[in-house]
Parts: structure tokens; sequence; C-alpha cells
């Protein structure tokens, strides 16, 4: 089999990593790929929003199958302009399309689905500036520390906390007046704050049946103890120590059986995964989030994890037969430590060559953010390297992972020394 794979980071290096080990392989391209995914097949320079350069290459290439790494292709709608067109329409995209998508895209949508498929979530309110009045009526009515959300896509960053009510006040109207956030603050949900640690779940589905894969906790904030600005993550591990059988059946039947049981009474076109933000409130699961794709650096600790074989949960996916594959986990536990550039997530240099990618043993190094130049690898984005070890439970995994960073180094590097430190 032929596969086309989307995206650029980490994640990706992840997925071709675990798709190469599959004997369904042929050839495996990777749009735009990144050094580490060149190990793995072909990287092709093309915009993976310009749908029309995707077909072209599916066609040129024979490609059987398009697996979708992140979220905006999809919420743009890959998989309806593919199914929009005879000469491409038979050739499976991995990914929900535009209309389901919005479970990443829309929190107002999210929401909604929630609510009417009696999903355990926050509390909450979505306003317009026509509706500012009312929702200046329901902070009153609310508790601090109030959380807004930008209503769309805002790259992780459309999230805040604020501790005070006239401050709230101020941001809601700011992020209506589309001063913050652009068209994705017009509209914005008002939740109340759920205290709890978080976690996430991977759920992949061909829209009726689904498969759950290992659940990860992420490390989102630049700075040691969870302190300082979001990133796109620091850092994994997966299994989450506190997801115990007890709360993993809550999560089960709360929350990933009513969720698919929800797609498909919508009728919703949704083949690929689900990624479930949770956090657990005093023994209780509550969705934080949903996102229409897998999380980065989530996926370099939940492909590690995965014993079965990829592409065989993927053509159950594409044909409906997912529920008779099987799916195996290793019992290992696995854990990801990023490499990020300094400056990050604020501004940062790149093009700084990276040393030590050869004298690694005990782990596996995703790339992210790099670039080839011949056989010299040099930093290419914010976060550059996901370094992921496996060990006998995740503190081992941990440590395999420090150790392995000792023997790495480009200019200005910089990592938290902390990951898994609450657990
Ligand atoms: P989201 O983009 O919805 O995942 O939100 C980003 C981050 O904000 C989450 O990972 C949480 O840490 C935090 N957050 C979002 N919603 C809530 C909430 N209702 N209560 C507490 N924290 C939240
Ligand atoms: N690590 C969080 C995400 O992929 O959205």
């Amino acid at each position: 089999m032929n596969i086309l794979l989307l995206g650029s980071g980490g994640r990706e290096h992840a997925i071709a990593w675990k798709l190469a080990q599959s004997s369904e392989l042929e050839n495996l391209y990777i749009a735009p790929g990144n050094a580490g995914t060149m190990q793995h097949g072909t990287n092709l320079y093309i915009d993976i929003n310009d749908f029309s350069a995707v077909k072209e290459e599916v066609i040129n290439r024979k490609v059987d199958m398009v697996v979708v790494g992140p979220e905006d292709p999809l919420v743009n709608g890959i998989v309806d302009y593919f199914l929009a067109d005879k000469e491409i329409m038979h050739i499976p995209v991995i990914g929900p399309d535009k209309h389901s998508a919005q479970l990443e895209g829309s929190k107002e949508f999210a929401k909604k689905f929630m609510e009417k498929h009696h999903i355990p979530t926050a509390k909450y309110g979505s306003f317009t500036l026509e509706t500012l009045n009312d929702g200046y009526a329901f902070l009153e009515g609310m508790k601090a520390p109030y959380v807004l959300k930008a209503d769309g896509l805002a790259a992780g960053k459309g999230v805040l906390i604020i501790d005070n009510l006239q401050e709230a006040k101020k941001e809601l109207k700011e992020m209506l007046a589309g001063d913050k956030f652009g068209a994705s603050g017009k509209k914005v949900v008002v939740e109340e704050f759920l205290k709890g640690i978080e976690m996430s779940v991977f759920v992949l589905t061909d829209g009726e049946g689904f498969k759950v894969f290992p659940e990860a906790k992420d490390y989102k904030r630049i700075g040691e103890g969870d302190k300082g600005l979001n990133t796109g993550g620091m850092g994994a591990v997966s299994p989450v120590p506190f997801a115990s059988t007890g709360f993993m059946d809550k999560v089960y039947n709360q929350i990933i059986i009513p969720t698919i049981k929800g797609i498909k009474a919508e009728k919703m076109n949704y083949k690929g995964f689900v990624f479930i933000g949770l956090i657990n409130v005093k023994g209780e699961p509550f969705v934080i989030e949903y996102n229409c794709r897998m999380g980065d650096p989530e996926t370099e600790v939940v492909m590690p994890r995965l014993k079965s074989d990829l592409i065989d949960l993927l053509e159950g996916v594409a044909t409906k037969t997912l529920s008779e594959r099987d799916i195996l986990f290793d019992e290992r536990a696995a854990a990801t430590v990023m490499l990020v550039s300094g400056g990050y997530p604020e501004a940062y240099e790149k093009g700084k060559t990276i040393f030590g990618l050869n004298d690694v043993a005990k782990s596996i190094i995703f790339h992210a953010g790099t670039t080839s130049d011949g056989p010299v690898i040099s930093t290419n984005g914010g976060r550059v390297l996901a370094v992921t070890s496996y060990g006998k439970d995740i503190q081992h995994a941990i440590q395999n992972a420090y150790e392995s960073i000792g023997n790495l180094s480009f200019d200005n590097m910089y990592y938290r020394k902390d990951i898994g430190f609450d657990l």
C-alpha cells in the first residue's frame, strides 16, 4: 500500500515510524515532513491546505490512503474535497469531514454535542457581540476563575483563565470585538472552571466501531512546575498513573461510548482519531475539549506503545471493519521530552546545527522542527526533537529520556527537566 501522510511535526514522524513497521507498506510519502520523516519515506514539498496539489500527488504517486496529522486540512474540508471529486473519491482519507471536524474547530459545536449526548463537561454559555450583555450577566453569576474560549481554532492560544470579574468582562468584550483572536473570537464560550488533573484519551473510529489507544498526559507550559506560557506541548507520558481501572471505566462508559454513539446518531462522517482532553475532578472525568486528530507530543508516546499494525487498523477505519480488528499494547511505559529552540513559544532562531543524533542508544528520536542539508541536520522550528524512551514504569522511561538528552545539543537548546513531576 502507498500512503501519503500530511504534516511536519513530531506527531507525523511518530506516525511515519509506526507505518514503516508494517509489512503492508510499499511507499510512504510525507508532506511536507521533516528531516526525521525522510528516514521512513519521501518528503513532498507541497502546501497541505492546497487540496489540488495534494490531489496531484495522490494521482501521480498512486497513493492508496491519505493520513492527516494536523487539524487544519480537516477543518478546511479535505475529506469533503476528496469525496466530491470522481478521480479521488475512492481513496480513503483518515480524518473527519469538515462538519464533524467542528468538534475541534468550534468550541460551541463541541459543547452542544456534549450537552445533547449527556457527556460530562463544564457548564457554559456562548456569546457574540450582539449578546455581550448576556455574557456579562453570565459571568456575574459565576465564581472566579473565569474561563473564556475563542470559538474557532486559535493554535492552542484561544483560552483565557482570569481571576478577576472586571478583567474577564473586559477580555470578553475585546475577544468579541475581534481585537484578540480575529474571526476565531467573534463567538466566545464562557465556562465554569474545573479544578483537577488533566489527561487525554485517543479513540480511533470508523464512525461506528472504535478502538481505544493508550492514554497519555502532556505538559503544555514552557516552564518547570507548569509555569509560564502555553506551548504545543513540552513532553508526555503514557500510561497515566491516576487513570486507574475504576476511573477509566467511567471514561469509557460516560465519555467514550456516548461520544461514538453521538457521532453515529448525528450521522457524522467521522473516520479517524478522536482526541479527548479530560480533567479528573475528584475521581470524576469531564471533557475539556475534543480534537479531531492525534496529539503532539502525545503521539510520540502513544505510537511506541501500540503493538498492533497501524495500517491494519487504518484499513479497518477505511472499510468500516474496525470492530473486527485487534489492538494490542506494549506493556512498557513511554515518556517523551521535547527539546525546543530558546525563546519558544515566543520569538526564536532557526538554522542551528543539531549534534549527537547518532549517539543516542536508549531512545527513539522523533523530529519535529528539523531540516536537513546533506548529513547536516538543523533546527527549523520551535519544537525541534521529541526524545522518547521506554521504561518498566514512567519514572524509568523519563530517566532514560533525560540520559539520552545528555548526548544531544544545539545552540540555545531548552527543555523542561521535570516532565512527570506531578505524578
Ligand atoms: P482547550 O483549548 O479547551 O483544551 O483549553 C486549553 C487549556 O485550558 C486546557 O488544557 C486546560 O488546562 C484549560 N482549561 C480549559 N477549559 C477549562 C475549564 N473549564 N476549567 C479549567 N481549565 C480549563
Ligand atoms: N498536545 C496537545 C495537542 O496536540 O493539542
